[in-house]
This record gives structure tokens, sequence and C-alpha cells, in this order.
């Protein structure tokens, strides 16, 4: 006889999204670059995949901090002091680096507090339902992050409104607040940066709306931590000029390359998010030696060194840009490191990225379910330590690939929209 589980699982592998991407890797075994595994790390962006040294365009670690000696050192002074794991949750004990990542956080970030989650998932997940009672609603911007929609069905679960307004959209916004009226208070719930598109929310316009609707503005910046504003500080303060009645949302995983997320805000905020996170209360936390690399990483991102490392950044992902459009490509993105060339089809999509592979770089083919059908992209995330001859290497094979593909122009692109 067969176990329930056993049945359990076949029934799930042929519900719609196993299907699809069982169909994926069925019809495309050599294509699908998916799942994938680095056999070894090299200097200067270079990692070991299926057997071939290829340069990695494919890596979230914007600031090349990853590879940075310091930030290394400081893991290995973590481990060394205060073991692998704290093994207990925050609301039991933490270790002192804990205390001095989240106090060194907000002294940069100009927050009176800050509060680590194991990842910005788990800060969604956690602070948003945390957020709501019954008497209130909680709203999200269509395109907002799956995190952000995950806490929403959790919010909704406990008996909280929630409602979704048209991306980007201030007069959606109001009328969804309007239509969820009366309620007690209300949390709009947004991306700082919306990863796909290189697309910024309104923040002004939202926080003005905010203010008439009573509501506060939570505002996912895991793409912009580190790597947009003076000092990476991200795209609140960049907008806004201050933090009032919004709460910001860090990566420590990206720009940062350690491990973590954070929320930022005034001290009365934090205080009520740590008992109302259970996230927090009942999972583990970020381990000490990350949160030693944490404070090492704010260190470099609040020092005199922050400019030009930036810089570097900042002119790689222009090469990148500059030289895609110059070949004509639909290029999209540009306000954070990762630069997207549009190629349409799923099987185009998938036979493009295995090309620059074979060409020496890694870059991620991203298909539908991440994008709409028929309009997959090649997806180039730049490092502050790619070298140049490497971003021009990565455009010679891009030149190439157009010779052996028709791939949309920008006017096709905007034709197609
Ligand atoms: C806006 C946003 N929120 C949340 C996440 C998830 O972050 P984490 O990997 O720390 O859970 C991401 C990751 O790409 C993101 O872009």
């Amino acid at each position: 006889m067969v176990a329930p589980l056993d049945q359990l699982i076949g029934s799930l592998a042929n519900t719609g999204m196993t299907r699809f991407f069982r169909r994926l890797f069925d019809d495309y075994p050599d294509l699908l670059m998916k799942d994938q595994m680095v056999e070894a790390v090299g200097p200067d962006r270079a990692i070991k995949l299926g057997g071939h040294w290829v340069t990695n365009f494919g890596s979230d670690s914007f600031l090349g901090l990853d590879q940075d000696e310091r930030v290394k050192a400081a893991l290995e002074r973590g481990v060394r002091a205060w073991g692998t794991h704290n093994g207990s949750s925050r609301a039991f004990t933490c270790v002192e680096p804990h205390v001095r990542a989240e106090r060194k956080l907000a002294e940069w970030l100009g927050t009176e507090a800050t509060l680590i989650y194991p990842s910005v998932t788990l800060v969604n997940v956690g602070a948003i339902p945390g957020l709501a009672t019954r008497r209130d609603v909680v709203v999200a911007d269509q395109f907002a992050h799956n995190s952000i929609d995950e806490g929403l069905k959790l919010a909704k679960a406990r008996g909280v409104r929630t409602a979704k307004f048209a991306h980007n959209d201030p007069n959606a916004l109001v009328d969804t607040l309007r239509s969820l009226q009366p309620y007690r208070h209300a949390v709009i719930a947004v991306d700082g940066v919306y990863s796909m598109s290189g697309v910024l929310p309104p923040l002004t316009e939202f926080r003005q709306i905010a203010r008439e609707f009573d509501a506060a503005l939570y505002v996912d910046d895991a793409h912009a931590t580190g790597v947009l504003g003076a000092h990476g500080r991200g795209t609140v303060l960049e907008a806004l000029g201050d933090y009032d009645n919004v709460l910001t949302i860090g990566s420590l995983s990206k720009g940062f390359s350690c491990m973590g997320g954070f929320v930022a805000g005034t001290q009365d905020a934090i205080n009520v998010l740590k008992l109302r996170s259970n996230s927090i209360i009942f999972g583990g936390p970020v381990p000490p030696p990350y949160l030693e690399a944490v404070c090492a990483v704010v260190d470099i991102l609040a020092s005199d060194e922050y400019p030009a490392l930036r810089a570097r950044l900042d002119a790689n992902v222009r090469q990148l840009t500059d030289g895609a459009r110059q070949l004509g490509l639909a290029v999209m993105g540009g306000s954070v490191p990762i630069v997207s060339v549009l190629v349409g089809e799923e099987e185009a999509t998938l036979k493009a990225g295995r090309f620059l592979y074979e060409h020496g770089y890694y870059v991620q083919s991203v298909v539908f379910p991440a994008v709409p059908h028929g309009a997959g992209v090649l997806r180039m995330q730049v490092n502050a330590n790619h070298a140049p001859e490497q971003i021009d290497g990565l455009l010679g094979a891009l030149a190439a690939l157009q010779e052996t593909a028709a791939l949309p122009t920008p006017d096709a692109a905007l034709a197609a929209a």
C-alpha cells in the first residue's frame, strides 16, 4: 500500500506550478540553468559552474564585500569569541554583538533603533501581521515582494482586512484605503525599489496619503540597502529626508554580503515589534559570526571609503547599461545594480542564458512566473569588484548572441508593453 505521505507528494507533484517547473526541466535539460551548484569560488568574481570557470554576474553581493578581508576576519573573530550559534530565541537571550549590530545599524541609518531578523522574508511575515489587529487594515502595492504578500496572508488569517492597490498609483492607494474605512489604523506596505524594473515608489505622495488616512508607511528597501542613497542608507531617507511615520526594512544579505534583515524605526516601534513578531519569538537569530560581520560592514559603509566603493559600483552599472543600450538591446532597470535585458519567449531566454554561459559569463535567465509569460529577461547583477574588462567581455558575448538570435529592440519592447 502506498503510504499517505507518498500519495500526498504524488498529488503535489501534479499541481500547476510543480508541473510547470517539471515540464521546463524535462523540455530543456541542457538549457535550464536552475538549481545550479557552484563548485568553487575564485578571485575577481570567478566561479566554477558545471566544470567551467565563468564570471559571475548573478550575485546580489553588490559591493563585493563577501570577499573583503575585514568582513571575513570579523566573521572568524565572531566564531572564536561566540561559537557558531547562540542556540536561543532572541526572546530568551542574545549575544552582545546582536545588540551592538542593532545599535550600529541605527546610528548609520539615523533612526532611534533597529531590530534584526534572520532574513527579510522573516521580517515581512513577522512584522506585518505583528503591526495589525482585527480593527486595523494592511494594504500593499500589487508588485510588492512575495514575502510582503505572505505577510498579508498571515495578517488576514488573523482577521486583519488586507488589500492590494495598483502599482505605484497614489489614486489607487487613496481609493483602496477609502474602501476599507472605517478602520482604527492602517499600514501601507511597498518596496523601496522594484528590483525587476528598477522603478522607485512615489514615497513623498504615499507618505502624504498615509498622514491623511491615519496610516503608517512600511518600506521594504531590501535591494537598496548599502547601494542607494548617501552612505548606502537606501531610498527612504533619500526621498523623504527623515523617517517620520515610516518603518524602513533593510537586507543584510544583499549589499551587506552577510545574513539577515532588519526593521528600523523609533524605539517604541522596535519595542512593540520585538514582542509581536512571531518569527523572532519562535525562531532562532542570525548567528554571532554574521553579527560581527554586519558590524564590520556598517563601519565600511559609514566611513570615508564608501564613496569610492560606490563610485566603482555605479561606474560598472553605467558601463553595462550604456554598452547594452548601444548594442540596441531593450535594457530595463538602472536605479539598482541589476541590469535586465528583454529576450521574450521562455525557450529563447533559456537559450540566451546558456549561450552566455558557454562564452564565459553566468547571468540569470528569468522566465515565468517571476516575469510575465513570453517576457523572459537576462538578469545581470553588477558588483563593485567586477573588472571593467569583465563587463566589456560580457558586452562582447551579448553582441555575439545578437548574431545568433534576434533580440527585441527598445522600440519593440515598448510596443509590446
Ligand atoms: C524587496 C525584497 N524583500 C524581501 C526579499 C527576501 O529577502 P531574504 O532573502 O532576506 O528573505 C527580497 C529578496 O530578493 C526582496 O527583494
